[in-house]
């Protein structure tokens, strides 16, 4: 008897301020996948999500929409759940951080907090746009890196030289948003002392978390852990803090426990208690599904939050890799940024879902959606490899055996046996989230049957040994039905349809097991089309036409930066431009914007360069280019590695960023004059 387990999963609640896109659906499908797994497989499970309402951001798109932060978030949670449902996305329940149950979560650990200690406050010197009436939090102030001084740098990190500082420091701060210089302004926060779980979360963290997470992650124990600033200033669109004037929960309080609160309302609806997950012995499983960029909250500050108020921590982090497209990051511009509802408009979402598992695995490596690759992994594996079973099995058995399916012959029987063993190998796939190994046996198992079919040639021998054929025939739609329920995870529409096919209720994982011998079956009716890149590429124009539209009105932020003021000749002559070949191009993986390039600026001389580039261009897309650099420039040290000259680029950063090059024909190390 299998022991039955009681699951809990969630994603990442998405913030209520745009749209769904095909990034955050890597998540989705990821943790959809798993929790259909463990459903289908006979597992007490529930899946939840919610929006993330509040925060800064959140209540500036509200104003520029014209409308109240309430009916703001209430629009987007509108959008959201039609495109999670275009998905197959199955949550038990979406929720809302802008809930009842959330804010007297807030509350109650708030009191807990104070109550064993653990908060206090002190005044702190903080940015305030006297222009707009408000605190300014760190992405809402750019100027110049303290560091490296590039400018236009947000409050919190430099994207030239991936340093981290306070937005205090930045030189010439501007505020985002009408471009005023903030001025400094003293308010009484409110701290939460994460230092007193530090020894608690250097023994957590390595066994909630993977070991290439939890590595990376107690580098952050190597100092005493920072007070963390949990209050907000108004105006801010969040909860209030009880017991103090106009100051509200940092939205990054208030999110984690949407967690809670959101299995509350689901577990609401039927008289049960979130007690039951989230009590401190709580036997019940917890999977927190992220992407690495929120690894910290969810593997110091959630875990910790959680400790202090006496509730139980997730028993696992499962983190995945960022979305790439053809080798590059998603970009508005290129329109590769694309959206859950436009994806739909022209691509099939089950697709997407196949073609995502056939890529995940418990690591945290980025995954590339690479349009050539997925045209090729659905036409030719799903289509032509799977689903073409059914097409020419099930139509032939329609067609010249009244629907009828015999039995299965001596060969057909080995081949199924075969199929059935794969099951428990499979689901431990599954259970692993390792989708790559459970995708390719499948599809290994579909290559064996079609190798099947293929050699006994039913289409040959339908007129000269009926009998045999029919048999032929039958083990193939047997083949074809096990191969569906080891998919349904993946691709529950399909599997729905196969279903009724055969005249079964919905597939559970037990049902791979039994045979369809001596009945009828339905017509068959279409199950899969090939992708034509048409769609893809119309799909690509579309999105690049609404952000061609939407950019005009998205307005850049207004620093007021000067103008520089004229030069000499002789000042532009001391720049020493030329044009340099890029030789050697790695990924510096620890930082999100950097490449580490060694470029040959002739004279058998070579520099080494760390550009602040990936955001824009791969290792792989910039070697054996030629570019324009500054040589000259004095080299600085940085946290990575010496830099010894800038590769000259064009744009405002992230995917707006444009390498500069010659025209055919220049040489390496040739001036620019
Ligand atoms: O990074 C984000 O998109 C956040 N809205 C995720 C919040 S997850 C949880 F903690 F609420
Ligand atoms: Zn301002």
């Amino acid at each position: 008897m299998m022991t039955k387990r009681k699951i809990l999963i969630t994603c990442a609640l998405p913030y209520a301020n745009g749209p769904i896109h095909l990034g955050h659906m890597l998540e989705h499908i990821e943790a959809d996948i798993y929790a259909r797994f463990q459903k289908m497989y006979g597992h007490d499970c529930i899946f939840i999500c919610a929006d993330d309402t509040h925060g800064t951001p959140i209540m500036i798109g509200a104003q520029k929409a014209g409308l109240t932060p309430e009916d703001y978030i209430a629009k987007w949670h509108q959008d959201h759940t039609q495109d999670f449902k275009n998905f197959n996305i199955n949550f038990d329940h979406y929720g809302s951080t802008h809930s009842l149950e959330n804010k007297n979560l807030c509350e109650l650990f708030y009191a807990r907090m104070k109550e064993a200690g653990h908060i206090h406050k002190k005044p702190v010197d903080q940015l305030y746009c006297e222009n707009d009436k408000m605190f300014l939090p760190d992405r809402f102030v750019k100027g110049g890196c303290p560091k490296c001084a590039s400018p236009d740098q947000y409050g919190d990190s430099c994207d030239v030289c991936g340093a981290t500082y306070e937005p205090t420091e930045l030189k010439n701060p501007g505020c985002s948003i009408c471009g005023t210089k903030p001025v400094l302004k003293t308010g009484q926060n409110i701290f939460f002392k994460l230092n007193h779980f530090k020894s608690y979360l250097q023994e957590w963290v390595p066994k909630h978390t993977s070991s290439d997470i939890s590595k990376k992650a107690m580098e952050w124990f190597d100092e005493d852990l920072r007070d963390l600033d949990i209050s907000r200033g108004a105006p801010y669109f969040g909860f209030e803090i009880p017991g103090e004037d106009q100051k509200y929960f940092y939205v990054w309080v208030d999110a984690p426990m949407g967690y809670i609160s959101t299995t509350e309302q689901f577990l609401k609806k039927q008289n049960r208690n979130r007690d039951e997950y989230w009590a401190p012995d709580s036997k019940a499983e917890i999977y927190h599904f992220v992407g690495k960029d929120i690894v910290r909250f969810h593997t110091v500050f959630w875990p910790a939050f959680l400790k202090s108020a006496g509730f139980k921590s997730p028993d696992k982090v499962h983190v995945h890799g960022h979305v790439m497209v053809n080798g590059e990051k998603m970009s508005k511009s290129k329109g590769t940024f694309i959206s859950a509802s436009i994806y739909t408009k022209h691509l099939n979402p089950e697709y997407l879902r196949y073609y995502y598992a056939t890529k995940l695995n418990a690591t945290v490596d980025d995954l590339d959606l690479n349009f050539n690759d997925f045209t090729n992994r659905i036409n030719s594996d799903l289509v032509g490899k799977i689903v073409n079973l059914a097409s020419r099995g099930a139509q032939m058995l329609n067609k010249q055996f009244q629907s009828q399916a015999s039995i299965c012959d001596a060969d057909g029987i080995k081949l199924l046996e075969n199929l059935k063993l794969a099951s428990s190998k499979i689901a431990e796939y599954y259970d692993q989230r390792e989708y790559v190994k459970a995708t390719t046996l499948i599809r290994e198992l579909a290559e064996s049957t079609n190798k099947y079919f293929d050699e006994k040639a039913p289409w040959k021998t339908a007129a000269v040994n009926p009998e045999e054929t029919q048999k032929v025939l039958t083990t193939t739609i047997n083949a074809f039905r096990i191969l569906t329920i080891f998919l349904k995870p993946i691709m529950p529409k399909l599997a729905s349809n196969v279903s009724q096919l055969f005249n079964e209720a919905e597939y559970q994982w037990a049902d791979a097991a039994k045979l369809i011998e001596n009945q009828k079956i339905n017509d068959y009716i279409h199950l899969a089309s090939r992708i034509d890149p048409v769609n893809i590429q119309a799909m690509i124009d579309e999105q690049k036409k609404i952000f061609e539209a939407s950019a005009p009105v998205v307005q850049k932020p207004a620093i007021k930066t000067a103008t520089p003021s004229e030069i000499e000749f002789a000042d532009f002559e001391k720049i020493d431009l030329r044009i340099g070949h890029i030789i050697e191009a790695e990924e510096i993986k620890e930082a999100d914007k950097l490449l580490r390039l060694k470029v040959d600026i002739g004279n058998g001389v070579t520099k080494q360069i760390i550009a602040g580039i990936k955001t824009a261009y791969s290792a792989e897309k910039i070697l054996g280019r030629k570019v324009l650099i500054c040589a000259n420039l004095k080299p600085r040290k940085m946290k990575f590695g010496i830099s010894e000259g800038m590769v000259l680029a064009a744009g405002d950063g992230g995917s707006d960023l444009f390498i500069l090059s010659a025209d055919e024909g220049a040489k390496t190390g040739s001036k620019v004059k």
